[in-house]
């Protein structure tokens, strides 16, 4: 009996020194959400992350993609987040509104004068000390992700300002893109990227504004027969991760995960203009929508109608920010 007793003590024992080793030697999974397709800057940008990291950490880290809104919508990942359901995402800059006021600069009508400014402006120290703008809420900014400059479609063609007065569009969750659309004198709706195709479809809105990669990635050009290039607009995102998740990782894999993502985050920068280039054409070559440029004259228009709404939200936003983006359209 004593004998048995010993022999069942010691394999207990045994037991309890194994779990911890097994779980010692369990990779570290993180689960990287979005709201795109494979095919997109930021889908590319995520798959390159994962390629990266599981190659120069085998066996430590897995990544696990989740694009299409297959794990969590935009507006409900940063909670998600919060909670621990999810490590990495890359919403769109226009989705943080609830979490730091700041970011909405990058939504300003004709902010940007194209891409290079962008880069400029977020490689810039004022553009950094954006990462760090949600760290009391517990979100902590690893990176920026380009997409691009957003074109607005619609079921009629909006050549000039007054051609959208009183339409409804889809905008992303930002209080600034409500406001540019009330400056046409039409409405706007804050929905969800995932159900965009649907309320296009069924008419529910008359139009949205993305870039030429959401439209052709999502088939929103199959249901809008117009295209307006009108670059009014920026399309790019923050990757994040809740502050407990990063800084509780162990350093070195900490560091290493971080120069993966500098680098796939480059790599989504770096092929985002041809990607959307590629998708325009593919739009145009389909014959389902048109894409109407404007002549300077009507730009200038869709320009001063716009970019009033600079000013309603120059406090909010912060003057010295606005005027720092405005600058990086100059080269230094
Ligand atoms: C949108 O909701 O239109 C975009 O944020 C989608 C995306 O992530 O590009």
């Amino acid at each position: 009996m004593r004998i048995a007793n010993l022999v069942l003590s010691t394999l207990f024992a045994a037991l309890l020194l194994a779990v911890p080793a097994a779980r010692a030697a369990d990779p570290i999974v993180i689960k990287y959400s979005h709201v795109v397709a494979d095919n997109t800057p930021k889908g590319q940008a995520a798959l390159k992350f994962k390629e990266l990291a599981e190659a120069r950490l085998p066996g430590k880290v897995k990544v696990e993609v989740f694009p299409n809104s297959q794990l969590f919508d935009d507006d409900k990942v940063l909670e998600a987040m919060l909670l621990g359901d999810v490590h990495l995402a890359a919403p769109a800059l226009s989705k943080f509104e609830k979490y730091t006021p700041q970011l909405q600069l990058f939504d300003l009508p004709f902010l940007f004068a194209d891409m290079d400014a962008v880069d400029r402006f977020q490689q810039s120290a004022a553009g950094q000390k954006l990462l760090k703008s949600m760290e009391k809420k517990g979100l902590t900014g690893l990176g920026y992700i380009h997409n691009g400059m957003k074109q607005i479609s619609a079921h009629n063609p909006l050549r000039v300002p007054a051609d959208a007065s009183g339409k409804k569009f889809r905008v992303m969750q930002s209080d600034v893109l409500l406001a540019q659309f009330a400056a046409l004198d039409a409405t706007a709706v804050k929905k969800p990227f995932s159900e965009v195709f649907t309320l296009l479809q069924t008419k529910a809105i008359d139009g949205q504004e993305n870039t030429y990669s959401n439209m052709y990635s999502q088939k929103f050009f199959e249901v809008q027969p117009y295209i307006t290039e009108s670059n009014h607009g920026l399309l790019d995102y923050m990757v994040v991760a809740s502050t407990e998740f990063w800084t509780g990782l162990p350093a070195d894999v900490r560091t290493t995960l971080e120069a993966a993502l500098n680098e796939a985050n480059a790599y989504g920068n770096k092929i985002a203009a041809e990607l959307n280039e590629g998708d325009k054409q593919k739009i145009i070559a389909s014959g389902r929508s048109q894409v109407l440029t404007l002549t300077p004259e009507e730009r200038a228009q869709w320009v001063e109608v716009m970019k009033p709404v600079w000013k309603k939200f120059e406090n909010e936003i912060g003057k010295d920010l606005i005027e720092a983006a405005a600058a990086s359209n100059t080269r230094s």
